[in-house]
């Protein structure tokens, strides 16, 4: 029997208005755009409104994916959303996109952090090539600000709000799709320590935690990260180009979580793959987390992207976890 086809019909992203730049940043930490450029790469990055939440920017990026596949709310079976910063505990993130969206289909929440977007898809491959469900709506939605210390310089610098979007259907859709190939996923719970927020849950729930503890807020092992990012998203690329017929050098388009350039440049040192096939929009984004490669792959798709192109996307993140995953430019 051969395997069915599983296709990405559109995507969709959205940044918010309000920059953050590097000089602004200076003006509230000690530092400076030479260390934050020289260091990450990163100039400037979005903050969302205070009156805007994580499912708001998701649902403007849902509505673009929904357009560019030109399918109504109603024929969307499944919405999966990941995120690191929900708008709630409890309910999900997905529920409060389901809601605001006008959908009544099943909506649920995936925890992987900056690797969600990955562990989303994974998850709707399944759905759709067990023949549960058609069309599925996968959105990455970070407000991650509003868990961000702007006192605290190692972190601050580094990450931004965004969303991204994608309808992953049985179908190709009215014009060529970009067909899901293998897709790869790690976690270990080992290193959880070196990135987390210590407070809000179980573990440090409200009763023993107060905000002047500033536990509610995201810490990280920066060097800790550092290393795993790059061995993590290296292991996971080769095992994901091992398991398909595609090569290093048959990569056209890769897109790594936009993290940090040092890491992304410690990556390319380890394949074959040519400086110009990376694409990236950590410059002015920075890290949006589980948004990050969905952006990405929004900001370039339809630019350049040309029939039977191979897309290789990675990605790590919190847990720790990470993935790698194969697209290609094909008709139905
Ligand atoms: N501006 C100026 N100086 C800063 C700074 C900032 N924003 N943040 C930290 N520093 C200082 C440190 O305090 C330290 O000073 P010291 O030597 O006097 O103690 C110095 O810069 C070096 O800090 P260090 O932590 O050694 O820098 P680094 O080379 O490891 O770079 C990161 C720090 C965070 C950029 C780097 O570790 C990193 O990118 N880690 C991965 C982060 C990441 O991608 N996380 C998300 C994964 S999903």
């Amino acid at each position: 029997m051969t395997e069915k086809k599983i296709f990405i019909r559109s995507t969709g992203s959205y940044l918010p208005e309000k920059v953050l730049t590097n000089k602004m940043l200076k003006e509230m930490v000690d530092t400076t755009d030479e260390w934050i450029v020289s260091r990450t790469g990163i100039k400037e990055r979005r903050i969302a409104l205070e009156n805007e939440c994580t499912s708001d920017l998701g649902v403007k990026a849902a509505l673009k994916a929904l357009a560019g596949a030109k399918i109504l709310i109603e024929e969307i079976d499944l919405i999966i959303v990941a995120t690191l910063s929900p708008d709630y505990i409890f309910p999900s993130t997905a529920c409060m996109i389901q809601k605001k969206l006008g959908a009544t289909c099943p909506a649920f929440d995936v925890g992987a952090a900056c690797s969600g977007m990955l562990f989303a898809l994974s998850s709707a491959k399944s759905f759709i090539a067990s023949g549960q469900y058609k069309n599925v709506l996968v959105v990455a939605a970070e407000k991650v600000s509003s868990f961000i210390d702007y006192t605290d310089r190692s972190t601050c610098v580094l990450f931004g709000d965004g969303a991204a979007a994608m309808i992953v259907s049985d179908k190709a859709g009215f014009k060529e799709s970009l067909q899901v190939g293998e897709i790869v996923l790690g976690s270990d719970g080992q290193m959880h320590k070196s990135l987390e927020i210590p407070a809000g849950g179980s573990v440090l729930s409200a009763r023993n935690s107060s905000t002047t503890t500033k536990d509610h807020f995201l810490k990280m092992d920066g060097k800790v990260v550092f290393k795993h990012a790059i061995q993590r998203m290296a292991s996971s690329i080769k095992e994901c180009l091992d398991q398909s017929d595609v090569s290093e050098q048959q990569i056209d388009y890769f897109i790594p979580h936009q993290a940090n350039d040092r890491i992304i440049d410690a990556l390319l040192k380890r394949f074959s793959i040519k400086i110009d096939r990376v694409h990236k929009t950590l410059e002015s984004t920075g890290n949006t987390c589980a948004a990050s490669i969905g952006i990405c792959l929004d900001h370039y798709l339809d630019q350049k992207v040309k029939m039977d192109q191979n897309i290789l996307l990675t990605t790590f993140g919190a847990g720790f976890t990470w993935g790698s995953m194969l697209l290609k430019r094909e008709r139905q």
